[in-house]
């Protein structure tokens, strides 16, 4: 029996709430957004209560949203031709009018956040747009944990500095969450930084389980003697059995195995806390929903749309990460074009075949020469450079502006994955809380679910 835990209070940042941590001060600006009955979106566990749950309100929202634009999600933009979509909603020509630096300020905020300082958007468009921020607000911020977790700086010196904020949060909020527990276990736990650290901290048992054996094997190295084990499993296949005082964590825990996490955490009753990444990694070929709310509003994605959920240039990372995953963007259609020439047509994704797709963050003469290599072409001339470099970057321009309505799409499909599985451990009686606990710029995949066991 897991005993209550008391849960830091969180701000929501729905429409106009001040609301800094009140719950029910909260519920009633979220009754404005919903427009329904629902609970307060921060549940206070001390409080043991079988509590009229919010998620799956929010999750039909987004879900109701989402359905009015699957056409949108359906198809990735990689032509330089108008979608059908935007032309069948006459959304065509302000999208081509719009400068390179509206684009630019749009692939760094979100089309979504931009509409207010784009007088001409289209009402249809800027109806989306608003009811994606609108969404979007229902999700709170976590408050920062107390940085003081007993970790010396000395702790995080074989963390990569980019992981460092990530464990750093995840070990305190585990501080506030675990006070039953007398085990962790992280799952899909990779160099086993958060799995050593979260036993430092706690000095508690810990265990890692990670299905890839070299990384198990630099986790081990690194652990010591002394430290964690870590076990080599494939966590779909061998699920690992947890029991009453075991704490399941997952640290961007991706694809099938945020899903996996998810029902390990319900078979054991135990408490979680899962930051979840990459939808698109999984052996289905459509994500079926975990909750039966998700199954009602038909939360289903094909695995190659899975991908918009998981952004890889995404909005606060930073204007440098944004550019450079853009100008790889026009690389390949660089590339495309050159392939073109050559009488060779192929999409957008094929250009990569036989080489590693690294490549096209380089120069288009290096990405160029790569693929020539793959497929055994004569290497590109400078006049073929230079006509696949001008044709690139102008057919670049307009895949830019036709991907932004899809783009802004991407964390409101994330959100609604996370929303379905947080729907699963509240429909088996679980108290729950979503919400960003790491900043954008620390990593765009911030969304997490702590869940524990009410009744
Ligand atoms: C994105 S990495 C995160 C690693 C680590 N938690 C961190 O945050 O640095 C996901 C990890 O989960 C592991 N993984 C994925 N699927 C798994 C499975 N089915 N069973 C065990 N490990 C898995 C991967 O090998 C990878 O190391």
């Amino acid at each position: 029996m897991i005993a209550p835990i008391t849960l830091p209070a969180t701000g929501c940042n729905v429409g106009k709430c001040q609301d800094k941590g009140d719950g029910l001060r909260r519920a009633e600006r979220c009754d404005d957004v919903l427009g329904r009955d629902v609970h307060p979106l921060g549940v206070d566990p001390s409080a043991q209560q079988t509590h009229h749950s919010a998620w799956p309100a929010v999750l039909t929202r987004i879900a109701g949203t989402l359905s009015e634009v699957a056409d949108i999600i359906a198809g990735r933009t990689t032509e330089h031709t108008a979608p059908t979509w935007s032309e069948t909603r006459g959304w065509t020509s302000f999208l081509r009018e719009l400068s390179d630096a509206q684009v630019a300020d749009c692939e760094q905020r979100g089309l979504h956040r931009c509409a207010h300082d784009l007088p001409k958007m289209p009402p249809t468009l800027a109806k989306l747009c608003s009811d994606v921020n609108q969404c979007l607000a229902l999700i709170g911020v976590s408050r920062p944990p107390s940085a003081d977790n007993g970790l010396s700086p000395q702790s995080y010196s074989r963390v990569p500095s980019r992981k460092r904020a990530q464990i750093s949060t995840l070990v305190s909020l585990s501080h506030e969450l675990m006070r039953s527990s007398t085990r962790v276990v992280d799952v899909g736990s990779g160099h086993g930084h958060l799995t050593r650290l979260l036993r430092a901290s706690l000095h508690l048992d810990a265990m890692g389980i990670e299905r890839n054996t070299s990384l198990a094997k630099t986790a081990r190295e690194l652990a010591g003697p002394d430290g964690p084990r870590t076990v080599v499993a494939d966590a779909l296949v061998d699920r690992p059995k947890l029991g009453p005082g075991d704490f399941a964590v997952g640290l961007h825990a991706c694809g099938d195995l945020g899903d996996e996490l998810i029902r390990m955490a319900l078979d054991s009753r135990v408490p979680l806390l899962l930051v979840s990444c990459c939808p698109q990694k999984t052996k289905a070929r459509e994500r079926q929903p975990l909750s039966s709310c998700g199954k009602r509003v038909a939360l289903r994605w094909p695995r190659d749309v899975l991908g918009l959920a998981n952004l890889s240039a995404c909005y606060g990372e930073g204007v440098d990460r944004v550019r450079g995953a853009m100008t790889a963007r026009e690389t390949r259609c660089a590339v495309r074009v050159f392939l073109a020439q050559r009488g060779i047509h192929v999409s957008l994704g094929e250009t990569s075949q036989g080489v590693n797709r690294r490549c096209f963050t380089k120069d288009l003469e290096v990405a160029a020469a790569h693929v020539c290599r793959a497929r055994e072409l004569e290497p590109p001339s400078r006049h073929e450079l230079e006509q696949a470099r001008a044709d690139g970057k102008a057919q670049f321009a307009l895949v830019r502006r036709f991907s932004l309505p899809r783009d802004a799409l991407g964390r409101l499909m994330e959100l609604a994955i996370v929303l379905d599985r947080a729907c699963a451990l509240e429909e088996q009686g679980y108290a729950v809380r979503v919400e960003e606990i790491f900043p954008a710029a620390t990593t765009p995949r911030n969304l997490a679910i702590i869940g524990w066991p009410s009744r």
